[in-house]
């Protein structure tokens, strides 16, 4: 058998055993994880860690009310990674109103889903994309008080 050819065959079965437990979407988002990294002086940051001890971070960039960039970064499982890549790109153009309802449901709904032991993940998603607004409207008439915030 081809070296090439056993990868393939490998990689394949990986893809089938992830499947009878993740959506393509969910696996997508983990495999391929949008918006990852940090923006440089956000003008939105929030710092969450859950329960089960993993932390996601998001920024915003915000431009006339409206999300014109996001990103996320996460110590986490690769549920949290899918969750955070879909929660900033569920927020990206949207008004901070509208980023502000997006809940747990809307990103599991988004990935199509998770299974039950790794729904929470999708809650630090959420939790850190409520967090990161509030610290937009917190500094939105006054960011120069940013520059004294104690992170
Ligand atoms: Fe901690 Fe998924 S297990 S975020």
């Amino acid at each position: 058998m081809e070296v090439g050819n056993s990868f393939k065959e490998l990689e394949e079965s990986v893809m089938q055993d992830m499947l009878k437990t993740y959506s393509e979407e969910a696996i997508d988002h983990f495999l391929n994880p949008r918006n990852l990294g940090q923006i440089e002086s956000p003008d939105g940051f929030g710092r969450v860690t859950g329960p089960c001890g993993d932390t996601m971070e998001i920024y915003l960039r915000v431009n006339g009310g409206r999300i014109t960039n996001a990103t996320f970064l996460t110590g986490g499982c690769g549920p949290s990674i899918a969750s955070g890549s879909m929660a900033t790109e569920l927020i990206k153009g949207k008004s901070i109103v509208e980023a502000q309802n997006i809940s747990q449901d809307n990103i599991l709904n988004a990935l199509g889903g998770l299974p039950e032991e790794s729904q929470h993940c999708a809650l630090l998603a959420a939790n850190a994309l409520k967090e990161t607004v509030r610290d937009y409207l917190a500094f939105k008439n006054e960011p120069w008080k940013r520059l004294y915030k104690v992170h």
